[in-house]
């Protein structure tokens, strides 16, 4: 049951995991934590999006793998929303590298990559206000 106190995360089922059949295995995730999907939508991001969405990594020597990577097919979009939902979600997400990521975790269990690892989720209140009106605009 979504409470006042909720924070929101924006949360992004990459297209590795679209091509996998793993969008039920992550939203099932989520839904069993206790979160609740306020909003989603499967789209393919086009490069415009993602340089605004990536705007702090645009000058890191992997981001034109990750915007290849990211653009390259549909993913699905969403807003998650819960108690603490940022903190939650980075934990059941794990860490960025797949190879590294702790057993039990959605990239632990199911990446090998730090590329192609599933799942991004927004990591502050900040990132998340300014990713979902870029997702979402519509949510204010
Ligand atoms: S940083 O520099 O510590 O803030 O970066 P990090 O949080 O580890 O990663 C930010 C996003 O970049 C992706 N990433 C990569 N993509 C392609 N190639 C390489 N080598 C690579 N390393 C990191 C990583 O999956 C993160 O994507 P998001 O969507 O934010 O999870």
């Amino acid at each position: 049951m979504p409470s006042s106190s909720d924070e929101r995360s924006l949360v992004l089922i990459k297209p590795d995991a679209v091509r996998r059949g793993l969008v039920g295995e992550v939203i099932g995730r989520l839904e069993r934590k206790g979160l609740s999907i306020e909003a989603m939508v499967l789209r393919t991001m086009d490069g415009q999006l993602a340089d605004a969405h990536y705007a702090e990594h645009l000058d890191k020597p992997f981001y034109p793998p990750l915007r290849q990577f990211m653009t390259a097919g549909p993913l699905v979009a969403m807003v998650v929303a819960g108690d603490q939902v940022i903190e939650v979600v980075r934990a059941l997400v794990g860490a960025t590298d797949g190879r590294r990521a702790a057993a039990g975790t959605i990239r632990g269990d199911l990446s090998l990559s730090n590329r192609e690892n599933l799942v991004h989720a927004s990591d502050s209140a900040d990132s998340a206000k300014r990713e979902i009106a870029l997702w979402f605009p519509e949510l204010g």
